[in-house]
């Protein structure tokens, strides 16, 4: 099993490219069962997820072909879902349990065939992650949902999903694309209310009306779909993912020195770009050759300054970035309060952080970070995708060496992490067959 090895350190100097989006990738590839014809993905980061949302796909009868890119940190994905009829219509529990977001393909089957069989999830290290928005909203459009034997059993009697208008009872991502999914082939024009608002959605509703279905309201809490009777075949780019730009932004806070990322979108990074100036790195942005580039520069000698969060869902400050700026207050001075909202047991990596020599506190959903404090390398264990991304941050600026292992979290959503820090200066490697 891999593990990073880093030696702290070194500040950061040089340019990042940011790959595509994973999580606006996962339902857009779940959007290619909507159709028979090609659907064509670009900028698909080279990650076990996307891997495993592919593999679910051909379960189901799709054909798949992937193309990398010159780098081998993206690729492209040519998916055609044809004669998907003459298969069990069944996405394996093999596959789903180890990618909550399989459950993006029931929306589509249910849309486009009528009926499908996708495993129930399962656990999860973040805390517990139910289903119920996305099965609610489907029963509303006319699905009979069973639960038999670990698996979602759906029918649409009639063969047609009905639209609907809806208010989601508490703001989700899964279970918006679910529904939006599930929406551009109902009869009839749905609304979906308190919808989130995350940029991957926004996306996903392009992919959508490319392919001819009609998706109003994107960027807001109400998303209006006018069902149509059929979609077709589109090319789509897949956005920068926000979250790995978010995680070498908060690289170059931690470590210092002077990083520019390039293909980012800027306005899907507003909460962190505010907190990491009022911290005090200072941040520009610039047009670049294809897209935004952000430049965050701050000398090594320089104080960070403690600063509060609140996690929310989007525009508020993202979860999926709450362990990472944890890694950046254990170096500001003075008193970080953070409030996790959306996840009950996403503090998982400051019991990590705190064998690297961080100072903190957790009580219930708020952690408490004091700071600036001297870390020291050693090995820690990574518990989930974003944790393993923090304890290489915090290994960026802990004296000596520090071993992260299981990293297999982090290569579920982040391409070729390692190799962007070393083209900017750190000293991070990848040894195979570590322990655990
Ligand atoms: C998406 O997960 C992301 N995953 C997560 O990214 C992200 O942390 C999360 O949104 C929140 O932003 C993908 O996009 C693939 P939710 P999702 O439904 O859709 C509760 C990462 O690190 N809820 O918005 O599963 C739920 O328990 C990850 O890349 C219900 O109660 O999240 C949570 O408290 C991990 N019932 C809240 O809503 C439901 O049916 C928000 O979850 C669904 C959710």
């Amino acid at each position: 099993m891999d593990r990073l090895v880093i030696i702290g350190g070194n500040s950061l100097k040089g340019r990042i490219r940011v790959s595509g989006a994973k999580n606006a990738a996962l339902p857009c590839i779940a959007a290619a069962l909507l159709t028979s014809e090609l659907v064509n993905l670009s900028h698909l980061p080279a990650v076990s997820d996307i891997r495993t949302m592919l593999k679910v796909l051909e379960a189901l009868g799709c054909a798949v072909e992937r193309a990398a890119d010159e780098d081998g940190l993206q690729y492209t994905a040519a998916m055609r879902a044809v004669d998907l009829e003459t298969g069990e219509m069944k996405a394996p529990y093999d596959l789903v349990k180890t990618m909550r977001a399989s459950i993006l393909v029931l929306g589509p089957l249910l849309a486009r065939f009528g009926h499908a069989t996708v495993s129930l999830p399962g656990g999860c290290a973040i805390g517990a992650r139910p289903i119920n928005l996305h099965l609610e909203a489907l029963a509303r459009m006319g699905a009979h949902i069973e639960i038999v034997q670990g698996y979602v059993e759906a029918k649409v009697p009639g063969g047609r999903l009905q639209a609907i208008d809806h208010t989601f009872e508490k703001v989700s991502v899964g279970a918006t694309e679910n529904t939006l999914l599930a929406a551009t082939l109902a009869n009839g024009t749905s609304v979906l209310r308190n919808v989130a608002m995350e940029p991957e959605i926004g996306d996903l509703a392009e992919l959508l009306n490319k392919m001819g279905a009609r998706v109003e309201g994107m960027g807001t809490a109400t998303l209006t779909i006018h069902g149509v009777e059929i979609l077709h075949g589109a090319a789509h780019a897949t956005i920068p993912d926000r979250i790995e730009a978010g995680t070498h932004l908060c690289a170059a806070a931690i470590a210092g020195g002077d990083v520019v990322l390039e293909r980012v979108r800027p306005d899907d990074l507003r909460a962190l770009l505010d907190l990491l100036e009022r911290m005090g790195c200072l941040i520009t942005e610039r047009d670049g050759a294809d897209g935004k580039q952000l430049r965050i520069q701050r000398e090594p000698s320089q104080k960070l300054r403690a600063r509060d969060i609140t996690t929310a869902p989007f525009p508020a400050f993202p979860t999926d970035l709450q362990a990472q700026v944890m890694a950046v207050m254990t170096q500001a001075h003075g008193i970080s309060v953070i409030k996790e909202t959306i996840f009950e047991n996403r503090f998982q990596h400051a019991m990590e952080l705190e064998r690297l020599g961080a100072n903190l506190r957790i009580d219930g959903s708020t952690a408490i970070v004091a700071g600036p404090a001297k870390l020291t390398g050693c090995t820690v264990m990574a518990t989930d995708l974003r944790a393993s991304a923090t304890l290489v941050l915090a290994g960026l600026v802990a004296e000596g060496e520090t071993t992260v292992d299981r990293i297999y979290h982090l290569d579920r959503g982040y391409a070729g992490l390692e190799k962007k820090l070393q083209g900017v200066g750190a000293r991070i490697e990848r040894v195979g067959g570590g322990s655990v």
